[in-house]
């Protein structure tokens, strides 16, 4: 069956309000005259973690975060640029807040995040009830143009930067279950892949101080959090180099820093690029129970031309060889991917070869988009966007038949084994069972058992699986 909306990680995703703030509410702003914020966010975890970083700008500058829209006196919306759809979206929402600001003119909308960065000016002139725009790079002067929009200025800022990381903000965990957190440990990205938009909105790519890094996980683990997910485009550059002594740490080093920090606090990280993740990577993650046997290594196409039209700078061979390393070093590792379907002048034998590269790769799961044209971008400029829409469609829906395919093949070699466990809560559809992932990030329903409470680890056999799940009985605790 063909599905119009896929398995989709990148497109907007709304915070789960019934969740918002629960557990670090009381860690907000609480001055009873304080005004209020909202804020959605759309788009990769990068925008997720830079909305935290937000909050914790606004809640200084006097703002106290709300839950509902209706009492809130700024409304915020963090967008995505990446397909055409994660725009119209964002555009959707603009129109749902023009019509409470028909009832409540005093309210300020600002729209923040990639789709402000790429089209800056525009926004104002195109979206009358835009009060400010901010790109990425530019939160800190929030507090700023939210006094401007008040006397009824228009603001604007959407300059790049080279240097900030927001290394010194600790960010509020607006949506957090209270048990993994997100840390941005890079921002940006020099890739170029020609279809990506993303180089545009974030600008070029800087690497965190690593110490700041290891605070903020250390921070979370005296809060109680069991695992932290280590974010950037490309997180295999990571490279920081010491001011004073010159040293660089590499993110194989970073890793081991914070695998450190605590035994019980599990360590994961997206994204990994190809041409960039090394055997002392690989070697790093065998090293340490805690750093999780998973890689999220995006593929996009499984052929050769097609990935050199992409500007990937890796061909099928080289991604085979990597794919090995992985397999070879960490046996027991589960890889993930990304595709997109139809890109520019691609063939039917191409496509087959982004079939094939799934079943020999044994990916547990991916994100599957058809391309979507992005204006500016290298292929928008270069190349024709020649694959008829519904042959992008037919294409990614035989991808995802084959990856489902592959997920349950993985899913069914795990029944009879034995995972260790991040509790995380009631399962969705029954409060007799809780939900956790394994170390493989694959999510895994079982019956709850007295003393067994979220944020422990359990011992779960697995029994059984759906598609997209695995079904099992906590054996030790
Ligand atoms: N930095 C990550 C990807 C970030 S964007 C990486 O290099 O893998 C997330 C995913 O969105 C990409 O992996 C790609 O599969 C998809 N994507 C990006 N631009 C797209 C476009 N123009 N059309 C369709 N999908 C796109
Ligand atoms: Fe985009 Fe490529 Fe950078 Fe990923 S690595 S963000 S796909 S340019
Ligand atoms: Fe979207 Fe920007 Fe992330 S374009 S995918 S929110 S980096």
């Amino acid at each position: 069956m063909y599905n119009d909306n896929p398995t989709i990680a990148f497109e907007p995703k709304k915070i789960d309000e019934s969740k918002q703030g629960d557990v670090y509410f009381d860690e907000f702003n609480k001055d009873p005259n304080a005004k209020h914020f909202y804020i959605e966010s759309y788009g990769c975890q990068m925008n997720f973690s830079d909305s935290e970083i937000v909050a914790s700008i606004l809640s200084k500058a006097g703002y106290a975060p709300t839950r509902n829209m209706e009492e809130s006196d700024l409304i915020l919306i963090n967008t995505c640029s990446i397909r055409e759809k994660a725009e119209a979206n964002v555009r959707q929402r603009l129109h749902i807040f023009n019509k409470l600001k028909k009832t409540k003119p005093a309210v300020l909308v600002g729209v923040l995040g990639c789709m402000a960065e790429r089209l800056k000016t525009k926004f104002l002139e195109e979206e009358k009830i835009v009060d400010i725009v901010v790109g990425p790079d530019a939160y800190r002067d929030l507090p700023n143009l939210i006094a401007g929009a008040e006397e009824g200025d228009r603001g604007i800022n959407v300059l790049l930067s080279r240097e900030e990381t927001y290394a010194d903000i600790s960010p509020l965990r607006l949506a957090s279950n209270g048990i993994s957190g997100f840390i941005s440990i890079m921002r940006g990205c020099d890739n170029m892949c020609s279809f990506c938009v993303v180089p545009f909105t974030r600008g070029r790519e800087r690497s965190r101080n690593p110490f700041t890094i290891v605070a903020e996980a250390t921070d979370l683990v005296n809060r109680g959090f069991k695992e932290v997910t280590l974010l950037g485009q490309n997180v295999d550059s990571f490279k920081w180099e010491n001011p004073e002594t010159k040293e660089i740490v590499n993110f194989a080093q970073l890793l081991e820093m914070v695998a450190l920090i605590h035994p019980d606090l599990r360590v994961r990280f997206s994204t990994s690029h190809p041409k960039d993740i090394t055997d002392e990577v690989l070697h790093t993650i065998a090293k340490h129970e805690n750093l999780c046997n998973y890689i999220h290594l995006p593929v996009q196409s499984g052929n050769s031309r097609v990935l050199k039209l992409m500007n990937r700078t890796y061909d099928r061979k080289w991604y085979e060889e990597r794919v090995e390393a992985i397999y070879r070093i960490i046996p027991d590792c589960a890889i993930s991917s990304d595709f997109i379907t139809g890109f520019c002048t691609e063939t039917e034998e191409e496509h087959q070869d982004s079939l094939s590269i799934i079943r020999q790769s044994k990916y547990t799961m991916s994100y599957m988009f058809f391309y979507s044209e992005r204006p500016g971008t290298l292929a928008a400029r270069k190349y024709e966007d020649d694959i008829p829409l519904a042959v992008k469609k037919r294409r990614l829906a035989e991808v995802v038949q084959v990856q489902s395919e592959v997920s349950h093949q993985h899913n069914l070699n795990d029944v009879g084994k034995t995972f260790k466990i991040l509790v995380e809560g009631d399962s969705k559809k029954s409060d007799q069972d809780f939900k956790g992932r394994t170390g493989t990030n694959k999510m895994t329903i079982f019956k709850k058992k007295p003393g067994v409470k979220p944020g422990d680890y359990v011992f779960v056999k697995v029994t059984g699986t759906t598609s997209a799940t695995l079904l099992g009985e906590i054996i030790e605790q």
